[in-house]
């Protein structure tokens, strides 16, 4: 790493690429001639105008959007999408939920106050270690969607197959695996992600929504909580954060430079493997996710004591890997290893794990 920097392993706020850093500071006193930084830009401007369409041409050609689908950038993170997402979807008020840790919990909490909920499936019983048999799942009919949180931050779940919804909506929180590899969009009605993951600062999610999902019909809901309100205006019914827009457009174009999705599935599938091969091998370490369903993301991981995990956490610290302290609701060590994670950050803080255990012999 350059510039003195530490290899960061938190679940969000998180690591960037270099590059886009790199490029956001030469362009940090003067964006292009125009005399300013974007942090001082009317979002009314051409200047700004052309940023926000790349970004979003940028995230259309990433992931393949169908043109059926808007982009919307919206404030409010991704939690306030535990709450648009029924208000604006629930049509008949019933909606099947997937529980499978602690974001798809937060989401299922917040739709209970606007409708039914059905949780058909869930790894509640064995603390969320595991992603549930979604193959054969009880949804009745009148059913207005099936949520699923894609990647689990906290738990380090992931799905590697898609519920079976028996033709109804999928709705999927992608937020800590955004754009970590390749995504049909055409298997969701609407996808949604917090960007302060994989892809920029903190303060903005991307919703990814079917046009005909999109409702004209709830004038009763405050205007900002309706997609509509943000389709029909460009994401810019009010100021929208300039600042996230600006930066996710460059980690935007910087994937596209790397050879996009694929590309980065594999160097993703790469980094995971060391550190999984290195849980498997360890006799101090153990993963806690069952292996089908392992995140390529997150990946938490436990010794036998909760004293010997905080040793190693401070241990870690001291030697420039920071925040690799589990979730204080699940304790233990978590490494999230992003997509801007380089692959030596993880071969180092493997060599240091394995030494660790091997000097404690
Ligand atoms: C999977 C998931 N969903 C939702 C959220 C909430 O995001 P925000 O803090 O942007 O509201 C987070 C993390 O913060 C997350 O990891």
């Amino acid at each position: 790493m350059k510039y003195g920097r530490t290899y960061n392993f938190s679940a969000g706020p998180a690591i960037m690429p270099e590059p886009v850093l790199e490029e956001i500071r030469d362009e940090m006193m003067n964006y292009r001639g125009s005399g300013m930084c974007v942090m001082e830009m009317s979002h009314r401007s051409k200047v700004y105008q052309q940023i926000i369409d790349d970004a979003e041409q940028d995230l259309r050609d990433l992931m393949q959007i169908p043109d059926n689908y808007k982009v919307l950038f919206i404030q409010g993170g991704a939690t306030l999408q535990f709450s648009m997402i029924p208000m604006n979807l629930m049509k008949n008020g019933k909606a099947v939920y997937i529980e499978t840790g602690a974001w798809s919990n937060k989401a299922i909490k917040e739709a209970k106050k606007v409708g039914e909920v059905i949780v058909a499936a869930s790894s509640k019983d064995k603390n969320y270690t595991y992603i549930p048999d979604c193959s054969n799942l009880d949804i009745p009919e009148d059913t207005d969607y099936v949520y699923i949180c894609e990647n689990e931050t906290i738990h380090g779940l992931t799905y590697n197959k898609l519920p079976n919804t028996k033709g109804h909506i999928l709705v999927s929180d992608q937020s800590s695996m955004f754009l970590s590899r390749p995504c049909n969009v055409s298997d969701y009605g609407l996808i949604y992600a917090g960007v302060q993951k994989n892809v920029g600062p903190a303060g903005m999610v991307v919703v990814i929504i079917r046009e005909d999902l999109i409702r004209d019909d709830l004038t009763d809901l405050p205007i900002y909580l309706q997609y509509k309100t943000h389709a029909d205006n460009g994401s810019m019914y009010n100021t929208p954060n300039c600042w996230a827009i600006y930066c996710c457009g460059k980690v935007f174009k910087y994937l596209k430079s790397i050879g996009g999705l694929s590309a980065m599935e594999k160097i993703n599938q790469d980094k995971a493997k060391l550190f999984y091969d290195f849980l498997d091998s360890s006799k101090m370490f153990k993963g806690t996710v069952v292996k089908a369903d392992r995140s390529l993301m997150n990946i938490p991981f436990v010794t036998e004591s909760a004293e010997l995990d905080a040793e190693v956490v401070a241990a870690t610290k001291a030697a420039g890997y920071d925040n690799l302290k589990g979730h204080k609701s699940v304790g233990g060590l978590r490494a999230s290893i992003y997509n801007a994670m380089p692959k030596d950050g993880v071969e180092a803080l493997v060599k240091f794990l394995k030494d660790f255990e091997a000097n404690r012999k």
